[in-house]
């Protein structure tokens, strides 16, 4: 009671009724309810005043307990969804990984096996598509009857997860077929691991030179190369971990020519960059060492990404958390940048970076709601249960203070399974009050309230973003 709620499209007084798991009004303050007050008649009220409510975040890129990089990423499903509760995201969706060699169900079952019972809050999966063959094309087609409606190519990582043309071809063919959404890391592998390569052989080992080798230019042309392709064959192409400008400027081209081009930023790319962070003295470049990497400052990518972001040039913010420890993990790649596990964690952190947005005059308090929670919604097949708050919706739900404060990473003040963090020393004015998630409170006054397996598996319908 007593809030302003915010959606994607505006903002205004109201009292949210739930009963439940699911919203069942949205009252004009003090309304009555069988001819009472609402404080006489509900079980609990929530005081609101002075403050955001909104719908639960979305997170839609995230990699819990993924293998990679000769490790595994230090969040799991009960550590990594908790921290996103307590960050005010209600809903994750990872990446079930078909590994080289293993059938797609069957990759599918381990992603399911190792989240059932474990989750904070909601979940769901993407189908990462690690060899594209005969069999798997067929098990991609089987996808909607699991309740999954998006796969995931890499045209980076040879060797590990990667897609040539031909085989990027005709899953996007099988794709269309099939109503799913193309997901792509769009960085061109091949040309990357020459300059590894290369840089290795000249002495540049330090982390910093992980952004050298991965160039702008080769965000460039995978990006255009997947929206030929895309172009080509009718599938919906949602490219993912946007960085560089150029590849901003493709999407744009493509939405331009009316296709079903999208594509999601991350926090990191708005925010760090090649000079300050993953350039950062000895090895602690290390902690910024993920892929997409971050840009260089001086070439104003984070202006036009956040610019991208207000036109809807780019629709949407992921984590892509990838989280790896520095001490053993990380620190494998002392004296070799190609060998530091990739990723960073933000989970917890996406809502608050996003809303210092809004603060900064980036984008509007709607878009912020849009951007996190609405969007993913409509794209990733969810709109209507999740990512608005109206009748019939899951209660998830996040009361933000506006007037609060959150310190983020000194210390232990995150909660993500990790030893460092990437946002150290950020501040952000305002703060994840309450969080409800399918109706029931699970974070308030400072406190985790929820238990693991709160979290439940939700089936997706196709993508509602398409024009
Ligand atoms: O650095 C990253 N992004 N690690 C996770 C794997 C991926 O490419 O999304
Ligand atoms: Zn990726
Ligand atoms: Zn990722």
């Amino acid at each position: 009671t007593g809030g302003t709620v915010v959606s994607a499209t505006g903002r205004g007084a109201a009292d949210v009724l739930v009963d439940g798991e699911r919203i069942v009004a949205l009252l004009e303050p003090g309304s009555t309810v069988l001819g009472a007050n609402l404080a006489e008649t509900v079980d609990t009220v929530i005081d609101a005043s002075g403050k955001y409510v909104i719908p639960g975040g979305i997170d839609a890129h995230t990699h819990m307990s993924m293998p990679f990089g000769g490790t595994t990423a230090a969040d799991d499903f009960e550590t990594g969804t908790r921290a996103a509760a307590w960050g005010g995201t209600t809903m994750i969706i990872d990446f079930a990984v078909q590994k080289f060699g293993e059938r797609v169900p069957e990759s599918l079952q381990t992603w399911h096996d190792m989240a059932a019972g474990q989750c904070a809050v909601d979940y769901s999966f993407h189908q990462i598509i690690g060899e594209v063959n005969k069999e798997s094309l067929a098990e991609l087609r089987r996808l909607p009857d699991e309740g999954i409606t998006s796969y995931k190519l890499f045209m980076a990582y040879p060797g590990v997860f990667y897609s040539d043309d031909a085989q990027i071809l005709r899953a996007m063919q099988t794709g269309a077929d099939t109503g799913l959404l193309t997901m792509m890391h769009a960085e061109n592998g091949p040309a990357i691991d020459v300059l590894v390569e290369q840089l290795l052989a000249q002495g540049k080992t330090d982390p910093y030179y992980h952004g050298v080798a991965r160039a702008w230019q080769l965000e460039e042309e995978a990006t255009h190369r997947a929206i030929m392709l895309a172009d080509l064959t009718g599938a919906p192409l949602y490219v993912v971990h946007v960085s560089a400008k150029q590849a901003v400027a493709q999407l744009a081209a493509a939405r331009d020519r009316g296709r079903n081009v999208f594509g999601e930023t991350c926090p990191q790319y708005l925010y760090l960059s090649l000079e300050d962070n993953l350039g950062a003295p000895g090895f602690e470049g290390a902690k910024w060492v993920c892929s997409t990497p971050l840009r260089s400052r001086e070439e104003e990518h984070q202006n036009q990404v956040w610019q991208a972001l207000r036109t809807n040039d780019l629709q949407m913010v992921s984590t892509d958390h990838c989280p790896f420890c520095m001490k053993g993990q990380k620190d494998m790649g002392i004296g070799d940048f190609s060998k530091i596990p990739n990723g960073i964690g933000s989970v917890e952190h996406r809502m608050d970076l996003m809303y210092q947005g809004v603060v900064d005059g980036r984008i509007t308090l709607e878009r912020w709601v849009e951007i996190t929670s609405t969007t993913p919604a409509r794209m990733f097949g969810l709109y209507g249960r999740k990512g608005v708050l109206a009748p019939g919706a899951d209660a998830d739900i996040v009361v933000y203070d506006p007037n609060g404060h959150t310190s983020i990473g000194l210390g232990k003040t995150h909660h993500m399974n990790m030893d460092h963090s990437a946002w150290e020393g950020y501040e952000i004015d305002g703060h994840v009050d309450v969080v409800l998630s399918r109706g029931k409170v699970v974070v308030a006054d400072g406190e985790y309230r929820g238990r693991k397996g709160d979290g439940k598996f939700v089936r997706r319908d196709q993508c509602q973003y398409l024009i």
